[in-house]
């Protein structure tokens, strides 16, 4: 996959010996793989669009166990990829050439939950959902949540600065993350694994690594603060005639449900075609051009119910919204949750998935949809647009039989420039990994770049760490 699609030349790394393998087996003592077919999965992405060669792939339990890990590659310049639960959109996670894979697999410790500030500490292996479950047990939610909850691992979503559907509410990791342990390229463990909320003594280092897509250090452990867990939550299902009226729906929405407004996403008819298609999900409410799920989250549920009817009324009285549906219990919101969350899954058994993630000024949101459909015509099976519209994120995908360098070459350098005309962002929340590593230009001036140059010589001299990621290749 990766050779014919991208090019890419291996670095002058070392090859794995049996020495190292051994010395390897000496570090984590039952966490070398070798064996080809377990090795297959992990080579690949979520997306299927690349795939590496590893040969060994390694499962540390500690921050110990993985410092020891990045010493002995250190010193033997050995490439490393990083891996949590290998959901990434952008083929960050998995190995370009014969890198080591270091899965967070088995460091899936909670290290401890403060009941009265919320703050979790746990170990980067800890998969989202069964954070989520930990907590909401003990009357808290996880600050953020996504579609791949069931298999990523909190250190990936760090390590990507993920976005997902209660940023909204909840905003970036950069302010809910309060703390990283991470262990650098030359194996050093860097303990920033604080608790508190206020700390402004020197540079806040954490940052650094968050969104920092494994190139910096491996991050080991991660402190972050739970929100209390609403105890009114409601989801509206909603149809809307044009895009203008999706936008106004929104004004309406932020004016008259401002504090328990949780979630605004949107979709547009193609999306609901393909989840009917591809996953058997029914449309809840008439057949309309837009659709708009809307979550509002509070702790009175008369005073929230009382808030959502008059704005229901008010939308469908003045036509923004056509026809809509409201969620009644818990079973019927996973339900219309679902219609959200799954077109991502749906995209991908259309066929060949390509697929950008852009922020973009809410009012040109959809145009580049439309020019693109209007651009593709036949070319693509199809041209799709949804995403985090409360959060000026737009993910537009097209889908076609195969892979096909025509299309990719009418798709891009064409998106990209349209984004920078905006001076939108070519990443808004998946990162750049390896797909995207070269399109960084288009959103950061030459001085940015060179900084980010800097800092990764200087964490990281050798360039073991995710090599060929994030940073566009030197030409
Ligand atoms: P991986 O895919 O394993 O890795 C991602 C990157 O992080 C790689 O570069 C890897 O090297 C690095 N990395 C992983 N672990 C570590 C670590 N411990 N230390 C250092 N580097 C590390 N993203 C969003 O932002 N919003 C969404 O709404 C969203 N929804 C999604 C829905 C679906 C169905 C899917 C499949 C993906 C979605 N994503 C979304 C993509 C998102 O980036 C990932 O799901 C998630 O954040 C990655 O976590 P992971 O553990 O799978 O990381
Ligand atoms: C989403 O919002 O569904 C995710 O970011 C995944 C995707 O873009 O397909
Ligand atoms: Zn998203």
């Amino acid at each position: 996959l990766t050779r014919e699609r991208y090019s890419a030349r291996r670095l002058p790394f070392s090859v794995v010996s049996e020495d190292d393998l051994a010395a390897l087996e000496r570090i984590v003592p039952g966490g070398v793989i070798t064996d080809p077919e377990e090795l297959e999965a992990p080579n690949v992405d979520w997306l299927r669009t690349v795939r590496g060669s590893s040969k060994v792939l390694l499962r540390p339990r500690t921050s110990q166990e993985a410092a020891h890990i990045l010493r002995y590659c250190h010193e033997r310049n050995l490439a490393v990829s990083p891996q949590g639960g290998n959901t990434g959109m952008v083929g960050g996670s998995t190995p370009v050439f014969d890198e080591i894979i270091v899965s967070t697999a088995l460091m899936n410790q909670i290290i401890s939950f403060h009941n009265v500030s919320g703050v979790l500490v746990c170990q980067a292996g800890c998969v989202l959902e069964e954070l989520s479950q930990y907590v909401e047990e003990r009357g808290f939610v996880m600050p953020l949540d996504l579609g791949a909850k069931g298999s990523c691992h909190i250190g990936g979503n760090v390590a990507t600065n993920a976005g997902g559907l209660r940023f909204l509410r909840y905003g970036s990791l950069r302010g809910t993350v309060l703390g990283l342990e991470v262990v650098l390229a030359d194996g050093t463990i860097l303990n920033c694994l604080t608790s508190l909320r206020k700390d402004n003594t020197g540079y806040d280092l954490k940052q650094l690594f968050i969104g920092s897509e494994g190139t910096l250090g491996v991050i080991t452990a991660v402190s972050i603060l739970c929100p209390p867990k609403p105890s009114a939550v409601n989801v509206a299902f909603l149809g809307c005639p044009g895009f203008a009226e999706v936008l106004q729906t929104f004004c309406t929405c932020r004016g008259m449900l401002g504090e328990i407004l949780s979630a605004f996403e949107f979709m547009d008819a193609e999306c609901m075609k393909l989840v009917g298609r591809h996953l058997r999900l029914a449309c809840p409410v008439q057949e309309s051009p837009f659709y708009v799920l809307i979550e509002t989250s509070g702790s009175g549920a008369g005073h929230d119910a009382e808030k959502l009817g008059g704005f229901l009324e008010q939308v469908l009285g003045s036509g923004l919204v056509t026809d809509g549906t409201l969620a009644v219990d818990q079973r019927r919101a996973k339900m219309l949750w679902a219609l959200r969350e799954r077109i991502t899954e749906a995209l991908s058994r259309d066929g060949y998935v390509y697929k950008y993630d852009l922020s973009l000024p809410l009012d040109r949101l959809y145009d580049l949809v439309s020019d693109l459909r209007a651009r593709l015509g036949l070319h693509a099976k199809h041209v799709v647009g949804y995403g985090h519209l409360g959060d000026g994120n737009l993910h537009l995908n097209v889908t076609a039989e195969a892979f096909s360098p025509s299309l990719l070459g009418t798709l891009e350098p064409y998106v990209y420039e349209w984004v920078a005309r905006q001076r939108g962002s070519v990443s808004a929340e998946h990162g750049l990994g390896f797909k995207k590593k070269d399109v960084l230009g288009y959103s950061k001036p030459p001085e940015a770049l060179q900084l980010m140059r800097q800092l990764k010589a200087l964490l990281d001299p050798k360039g073991i760490l995710n090599p060929y990621k994030t940073l566009p290749t030197r030409t």
